[in-house]
């Protein structure tokens, strides 16, 4: 039987009594769906799955994206993203490090990806949690006049801006990938397309740009509301076991990932995208 348990009072719900591999019944996945979008993220205990369950169990929520770098996915499914410090054949299998700074998957596209599952196959005994922050919870708490004051405001995210911010060991941005980052504008505050809620659409630690505001007010204005959205009452930490899932709703949420010991750990998660609409 379905059973639902509130991970925070602000985020999250465990689902339990659910196979992810298994058929789902059409009841039981309204529900799913509907706590999700009202709770922002899921997570599901002892799952079992291979990539193709995987890969059926997220297309209810939608089309799939493959925008990540093929050599990041796997051979023959290349809908699953894989997410691992471990190496075949002396060569990376996966992406090694993936966003320790808060963020929301593909804030930087014209359609950001709607949602994200994350399934651990082999997780580190200590480390490499992840964090998570409901941005409704966080909307919701500003201040009425924060929320007149940004409520129809666009920022500018720039995966050139941000580079150095959250990769700062990198070598400085090439005019190749200069030429293939286009600026893109997406609003401060975005409404979810499925319930009409509003949620803060700000992660991560780089000031960007508010258009028409000075940049000596947005590089104050943005860094407050970021570490606003990310206090301990807005935010869930994971501590993952092998066999967690979680589906985050990448309209609603931000996430980061944190280290670990990757010289005599492994982690091997999988990744799942569902695709989105652009953001408004
Ligand atoms: C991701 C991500 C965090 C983690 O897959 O998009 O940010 O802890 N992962 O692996
Ligand atoms: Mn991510």
């Amino acid at each position: 039987m379905l059973s639902l348990r509130p991970l925070t009072d602000t985020i999250g719900t465990e689902v339990s009594g659910i196979d992810l591999a298994g058929p789902i019944s059409g009841r039981d996945f309204d529900r799913i769906y509907a706590t999700w979008l009202n709770t922002t993220i899921l997570l599901f205990r002892n799952q079992s799955m291979t990539p193709q369950q995987q890969i059926d169990f997220s297309r209810r929520f939608g089309d799939l994206l493959v925008y990540t770098r093929s050599e990041n996915a796997l051979p023959d499914h290349p809908e699953v993203l894989v997410l691992s410090n471990l190496k075949k054949d002396g060569k990376a299998i996966g992406s090694s490090a993936s966003g320790r700074y808060w963020h929301s998957d593909g804030h930087y596209l014209k359609c950001p990806p709607a949602a994200s599952l994350l399934y651990a196959a082999e997780v580190p005994p200590s480390g490499g949690d992840t964090w998570f922050a409901n941005m409704q919870a966080a909307y919701d708490a500003l201040p009425a006049e924060i929320k007149v004051q940004i409520d129809s405001r666009q920022v500018i995210i720039s995966r050139v801006k941000s580079r150095p911010y959250n990769y700062p060991e990198k070598p400085p941005v090439t005019p190749e990938e200069r030429a293939a980052w286009p600026d893109m504008p997406q609003p401060l505050v975005r409404t979810h397309p499925r319930t009409g809620r509003k949620a803060l659409y700000v992660g991560g630690n780089v000031p960007w740009n508010v258009v028409g505001m000075p940049e000596a007010e947005s590089n104050i204005l943005i860094p407050e509301l970021q570490s606003f959205a990310t206090q301990p009452r807005f935010i869930y930490i994971h501590r993952w076991r092998a066999g967690d899932a979680i589906l985050w709703d990448n309209r609603s949420s931000i996430h980061r990932a944190t280290p670990y010991d990757e010289v005599n750990h492994q982690r091997l998660m999988y990744r799942t995208t569902i695709a989105g609409e652009e953001a408004f």
